[in-house]
C-alpha cells in the first residue's frame, strides 16, 4: 500500500472525480430537458445544438467512473448518489425561455471547467498522469460548449 500521504491525495482525487461525475450526469440531464423543452423561434437551431452538448457530456461519464475505479476506489451507484454529490443544479421549472437556457448552460458549463480544473490539480498531487491527461480533452470540449453557448446569446 502507499504511504498516508500518497492514500489521501488519491482518495481526494477520487471524491473529485466522484463529483465530476454526478455533474456530467446533473449537467447532460438539464442539457438534455432544455433539448426536449426549449421553444421559440430558434428552436431547431437550439434543440440540436443541445444535443450535440448531451452526447458529448454523457460520453465522458464512463471514462471518469472508470478512472476512479482503475485507482482502486468505488464510484457512483444510482441516481440518489448523483443527487447528493451534484453542485449542478437541477431546473424543473415549466416554461424558462430559450434564451435563459442557454445562458444557465453556458454558466454550468463554465463551473463544469472549474471544477475540472479542480481535478486536474489532485490528479497531478497523486501522480496520476492518465487522469491529468484525459482532463484537457474535456476542459477543451467544457469550454467549447461554452463559447457556442455564449456566442449564440451573442455575449
Ligand atoms: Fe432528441
Amino acid at each position: 500500500m502507499g504511504n498516508k500521504k500518497g492514500d489521501n491525495t488519491g482518495k481526494a482525487l477520487a471524491e473529485a472525480m466522484n463529483g465530476l461525475l454526478a455533474d456530467s450526469f446533473a449537467l447532460y440531464l438539464k442539457t438534455k430537458n432544455f433539448h426536449w423543452h426549449v421553444a421559440g423561434p430558434h428552436f431547431r437551431e437550439y434543440h440540436l445544438l443541445l444535443d450535440d452538448h448531451a452526447t458529448q457530456i454523457l460520453a465522458i461519464t464512463d471514462a471518469v467512473a472508470e478512472r476512479v475505479r482503475k485507482n482502486g476506489h468505488r464510484t457512483l451507484t444510482s441516481i440518489g448518489d448523483i443527487a447528493r454529490r451534484q453542485s449542478i443544479s437541477d431546473n424543473d421549472k415549466s416554461g424558462v425561455a430559450a434564451e435563459a437556457m442557454l445562458k444557465e448552460l453556458r454558466d454550468d458549463n463554465i463551473a463544469f471547467v472549474a471544477k475540472l480544473r479542480a481535478v486536474k490539480e489532485l490528479a497531478g498531487q497523486a501522480g496520476d498522469n492518465a487522469t491529468d491527461g484525459m482532463v484537457d480533452d474535456w476542459t477543451d470540449q467544457a469550454q467549447e460548449r461554452a463559447w457556442f453557448l455564449g456566442e449564440t446569446l451573442g455575449k
